[in-house]
């Protein structure tokens, strides 16, 4: 069931045309109710990294404009944006750009190699201070003007996501410079000058909120904050330092109208104090089952996931068999949105995530 996107206000249209609906092309937004854990005709399906270089239209763009650039020059952004929803039905975009563009904002000086590399990594309170505070119209408007476009061409039904960093996991690039498998200098940060640490995550959650009400006021209708390196922490020290900055930007947020999804990368152990912060969606890797997910997370917490993104390497029976067990450990209780544990790789056949999310859209008419 494609439907055409709207060109409502009669301007270019986006390179690529039609777009694909979710099964709720035109209706209220699956994807939304179960933000809300209301119940929902079929599960919503989205993909992290969805945009991205998977997809043959990603990377042929990326071999003309590097990644920098892309998420800098807004119809740009919003067509990669929007690649992903012509290919497959799913019920969400999300924002093309990077955790670390608002930093870029902030006169940070770093390079995507892909990932990203900080050129002066942070270690002292006088860099702390320098830090300038983030004023998204003035320091990163192409990212509120990319939220705009895509909201005008997407299908209705479809809701578009807007994203940042948690203060911790952006605390873990700044400080150690590179992403590494310990970073070692991040942590060492925490134990050595906790109160400069404090302080950085401060002005980060401080920064993160203003960027994330000025993308709802922008045009997103959910906003998730990504800890991909809560892993790296033990309770004490999460409890200490990553979730207190979650808790002030969520606090600020809550006056946006939005839901607002924190995803926690390899925070099994952390899920009892994840569940007593407000915010509507946990979003969840692979490595714990979801119902147990669930089960700690009590009632009112919708969750997200949590298919490893290797299983999209099993042959298609197998794939299905994976999905459905994701499906049925997370249970018919209103308030699950299929998603995977972790970024989508970029090797992926695009035809195995076609298969996928035909597969968790059919679930509910199969139980
Ligand atoms: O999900 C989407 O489709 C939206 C776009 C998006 C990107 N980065 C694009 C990107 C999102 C939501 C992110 C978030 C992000 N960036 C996170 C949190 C999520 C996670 O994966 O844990 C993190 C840790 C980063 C930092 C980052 N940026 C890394 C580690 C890398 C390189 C490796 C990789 O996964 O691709 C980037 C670069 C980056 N960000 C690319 C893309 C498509 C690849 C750049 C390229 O095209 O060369």
């Amino acid at each position: 069931m494609a439907a055409r996107m709207s060109a409502s206000d009669g301007a270019a249209a986006v390179p690529g045309g039609a777009v694909a609906t979710g099964a709720a092309g035109g209706e209220a937004s699956a994807f939304l109710a179960a933000c809300r854990r209301q119940p929902v005709r079929h599960r919503p399906i989205w993909i992290m990294r969805q945009a991205g270089r998977y997809l043959p239209e990603y990377r042929a763009l990326r071999e003309k404009v590097d990644f920098a650039t892309l998420t800098r020059t807004p119809e740009l952004a919003a067509e990669v944006t929007l690649q992903p929803l012509r290919r497959f039905p799913l019920d969400a975009a999300i924002l093309f750009s990077d955790i670390m563009t608002p930093l870029q904002g902030m006169s940070v000086e770093l390079d995507f190699e892909p990932a990203p590399v900080v050129r002066e990594p942070i270690r002292s309170v006088a860099q702390i201070e320098a830090l300038p505070a983030l004023v998204p119209a003035r320091d990163v408007p192409f990212v509120l003007e990319t939220l705009r476009l895509v909201r005008r061409d997407l299908p209705r039904g479809v809701p578009l996501i807007g994203f940042a960093g948690a203060p911790f996991t952006l605390l873990c690039y700044l400080v150690c410079g590179r992403p590494s498998k310990e970073f070692a200098a991040a942590r060492t940060f925490l134990y050595a000058q906790p109160q400069a640490a404090q302080r950085l995550l401060t002005h980060l959650a401080e920064a993160m909120a203003q960027y994330l009400a000025a993308q709802a006021e922008a045009g997103a209708q959910a906003l998730m904050l990504f800890e991909s390196w809560a892993g790296l922490l033990g309770r004490r020290e999460f409890e200490r330092f990553a979730l207190p900055a979650v808790r002030r930007t969520a606090a600020t947020l809550r006056s946006a109208g939005v839901p607002l999804i924190y995803y926690v990368n390899d925070g099994a152990a952390l899920m009892p104090t994840v569940a007593a912060l407000d915010v509507d969606v946990v979003g969840i890797d692979w490595r714990l089952d979801i119902g147990e997910a669930r089960r700690i997370l009590g009632p009112e917490k919708a969750v997200q996931g949590n298919l490893d993104p290797a299983a999209l390497f099993a042959p298609s029976e197998e794939l299905r068999r994976h999905a459905d067990a994701v499906l049925d450990a997370a249970g018919p209780a209103p308030g699950h949105i299929f998603n995977l544990g972790h970024g989508i790789w970029p090797d992926t056949d695009p035809e195995a995530v076609a298969r996928l999310v035909d597969h968790v859209h059919e679930w509910e008419s199969r139980a």
